[in-house]
């Protein structure tokens, strides 16, 4: 305790509010009859959870009829399952689903699921509930992932670094080795599972030279192994190849698509990663990104690349999740027609319709690239035809590095109520183009890079396990909301005292907004330093062949995205949002500079010219950043030290970076535009 390793699973010591505390008397005792490891991992969690929160022993419940709680499969020949559940309630869940009901008749709060690992989500579920409950809950519903793929991408390396990771080394691999740690790997499961994640990705999106063998024999048994722990955990283990892995090593002399041997080899790879783990779930594809290879080199498109694998996997259930983010990397700032933002549209839309039915495209979140703020990606709503998941990043690469706090859950929401128009006056939100309901996909869901590391609390920075376990959560159920998701977290990670609940969930809730305010104002982005991404620098990218401009000047900044004198970006919009956005008028403030170039004299809805709001933010966000240190520091004393600890020390080093944050960004704006603070502060 202490260290944050057991994260939300720690099940701080809990008291029942109530006087008639009824739970109680089934908690002790657990009747379970099914072997199945999923179900034996349940019971586990069930037994710790317990023992953890309410400091008791759960024996087996050996007396016939005697109260407990029971969890089992519908078909399990559980007898308290069966006496518990109707037909009707069977019907109603789903394969991943469970339904929850206590039953004074019978004696006992039952689990019941038509699958082991329903039963274990149901158990989880459970717990959460017991560590809310006032000791007396009619417990009685049916509950359902809203998503069928809730998946997690490592930017895992062998060597164990880890892209954009900012929790230390891989717990996978070090030294292009399989690490021997059982114990982390089924910690991290147990974790990803009490949140509902169902597929992961071991591997970084850009497959280097010895990953690219991670395919073949010498390595699937490691790979293997580790399929075996996330099994018990309902996760279905996936691997990021390399599109050109048949050159490698001089096997084909080409990784064309349409090329019969090339096909032939990729089958025969399918077959024997199949050999190994029978339930292996697919493939994700970084192809011709960011100097990854893909089809463009023979000629062909991403239809042909993605539906080639398809075709490989497909005889054994498995997926291509194919991602979106192609884009010009070479770019020459001086040509202001050719837009990044404009990428993955140009290129997908016209592809619609013809991917096989086990391809899914993974889209990120929005245009550029996981930026504090940009629009949602217009490829949502746009693509009718086919399969797609959403790309979030749990991984703080552009909020702060899991050294600031930035509670991504807000911005999240925010993305997935978004209303696309595709279907006109009809609502089309981004989380029903992503759950499938929308064009009744055969496969969707969401995909998330994950924030982890081998570091002992798992994100770095405590806090930013509210991502991580907001991320399940909302996978499973979008309908959560923020606050609600921020509380739980609190809850189960640090008791119920009602000053640190309402503190920390105000931390976590302020702290998109502060982390903006201070760092990228208007929807501009970028301004930070090359390759690693941390901290303010202006100009950084601004000469670069990245794509990723701000174009300020002595007259003004923002980027021209308008059909009227710019990229015609806002166009690739549908119905509504593409008049908002093209219209300098009616553009929210806050992607004002992402859709136009404006004067700094320029007047936002807020009142504020943008030169000022620039000041106003930069000053107000330093003070607040150093604001949410001394909030957490009304909490000494309320928690574990060791967590108050560690968090106390990244808000100070949030609160000092923030301070750097403003003074580089005023001074760089006040010198751009000679335009004096209205409130005479001082800028540099
Ligand atoms: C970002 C990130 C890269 C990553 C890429 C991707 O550009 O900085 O490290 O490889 O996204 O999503 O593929």
């Amino acid at each position: 305790r202490g260290s944050g390793y057991e994260a939300w699973l720690g099940y701080p010591r809990q008291q029942f509010g109530g006087s008639t505390a009824s739970d109680l008397e089934y908690y002790g005792a657990l009747y379970i009859v099914e072997e199945n490891e999923t179900l034996q991992a349940a019971a586990q969690e069930y037994r710790r959870g317990m023992a953890s929160m309410l400091g008791i022993a759960v024996a087996n419940a050996a007396e016939p009829g005697g109260a407990c709680v029971a969890i089992g499969t519908f078909q399990g020949g559980n007898e308290r399952i069966q006496n518990v559940f109707d037909e009707q309630t069977i019907r109603a869940v789903g394969p991943e689903g469970y339904a929850i009901r206590k039953s004074r008749e019978n004696h006992c709060i039952a689990v019941g699921a038509s699958s082991p690992i329903g039963v274990l989500y149901g158990v989880f579920h459970l717990l959460r509930l017991a560590k809310t409950s006032t000791g007396n809950e009619a417990f009685d519903e049916v509950v359902n992932p809203a998503n069928k793929l809730r998946m997690i991408n490592h930017w895992d390396n062998f060597d164990g670094s880890i892209e954009r990771g900012y929790a230390g080394h891989s717990f996978f691999y070090k030294h292009n080795r399989f690490l021997d740690n059982p114990q982390r790997l089924r910690d991290y499961a147990r974790m990803m599972s009490s949140v509902g994640i169902n597929a992961i990705a071991v591997n970084n999106v850009n497959v280097h030279e010895q990953e690219t063998l991670f395919i073949s024999p010498a390595y699937l048994p490691d790979i293997s192994n580790i399929a075996d722990i996330f099994r018990v955990y309902g996760i279905r283990l996936y691997l990021s190849v390399n599109f050109a892995s048949p050159l490698q090593g001089g096997e084909l002399g080409t990784a064309d698509p349409l090329d019969p041997e090339v096909r032939s080899w990729w089958r025969g790879k399918a077959a024997g990663i199949y050999a190994a783990i029978p339930d292996f779930g697919g493939f994700v594809v970084k192809a011709d990104s960011e100097n990854r290879p893909g089809p463009f080199t023979y000629g062909r498109d991403h239809a042909d690349g993605a539906n080639m694998l398809a075709e490989a996997l497909e005889p054994f259930g498995g997926l291509v999740i194919w991602r979106c983010f192609v884009y010009n990397c070479k770019q020459d700032w001086r040509d202001r027609k050719t837009d990044r933002a404009r990428a993955a549209y140009d290129h997908f839309k016209p592809l619609d319709g013809r991917f096989h039915t086990n391809v899914i495209l993974q889209i990120k979140n929005g245009p550029m690239d996981f930026q504090v703020r940009e629009p949602v990606s217009p490829l949502f709503g746009a693509l009718q035809q086919t399969n797609q998941v959403i790309e979030f990043q749990i991984a703080q690469e552009y909020t702060g590095q899991q050294r600031h706090v930035c509670y991504l859950v807000p911005q999240w929401k925010e993305v997935l109520e978004f209303n696309t128009y595709a279907k006109g006056e009809e609502d089309a939100p981004v989380k029903h183009v992503v759950d499938g309901s929308i064009w009744n996909n055969r496969y969707s869901g969401v995909a998330a890079v994950s924030n982890v590391g081998d570091d002992l609390n798992w994100t770095g920075h405590l806090l930013a396990q509210a991502n991580l376990y907001g991320y399940g959560r909302l996978a499973w159920n979008p309908e959560l909301s923020a606050e609600c998701i921020a509380e739980e977290w609190a809850r189960l990670t640090f008791g119920s005292d009602p000053a640190v609940l309402d503190t920390v969930t105000r931390i976590l809730l302020d702290s998109w907004s502060i982390y903006e305010s201070y760092t990228a104002p208007l929807g501009v982005g970028w301004m930070i330093n090359p390759d690693h991404h941390y901290g303010p620098n202006v100009d950084g990218y601004e000469y670069s062949p990245w794509g990723t401009y701000h174009f300020a000047d002595n007259r003004g900044m923002g980027v021209d995205r308008t059909v009227r004198s710019g990229t015609g970006y806002s166009a690739q919009y549908m119905g509504p949002n593409a008049e908002r956005y093209e219209s300098l008028e009616d553009c929210p403030d806050e992607l004002l500079l992402f859709f136009h170039h404006v004067p700094y004299t320029h007047v936002l809805h807020s009142g504020k010219t943008v030169i000022q709001h620039i000041y106003d933010t930069h000053f107000e966000g330093a003070e607040r950043a150093a604001e949410l240190l001394a909030s957490w520091q009304t909490l000494q004393g309320r928690m574990e030290e060791g967590l108050y600890l560690q968090v106390e020390e990244r808000l100070l080093e949030q609160a000092e970076h923030a301070k750097e944050w403003r003074d580089k960004i005023n001074t760089y704006f006040y010198r751009k535009s000679g335009i004096e603070d209205q409130q005479q502060r001082t800028i540099y």
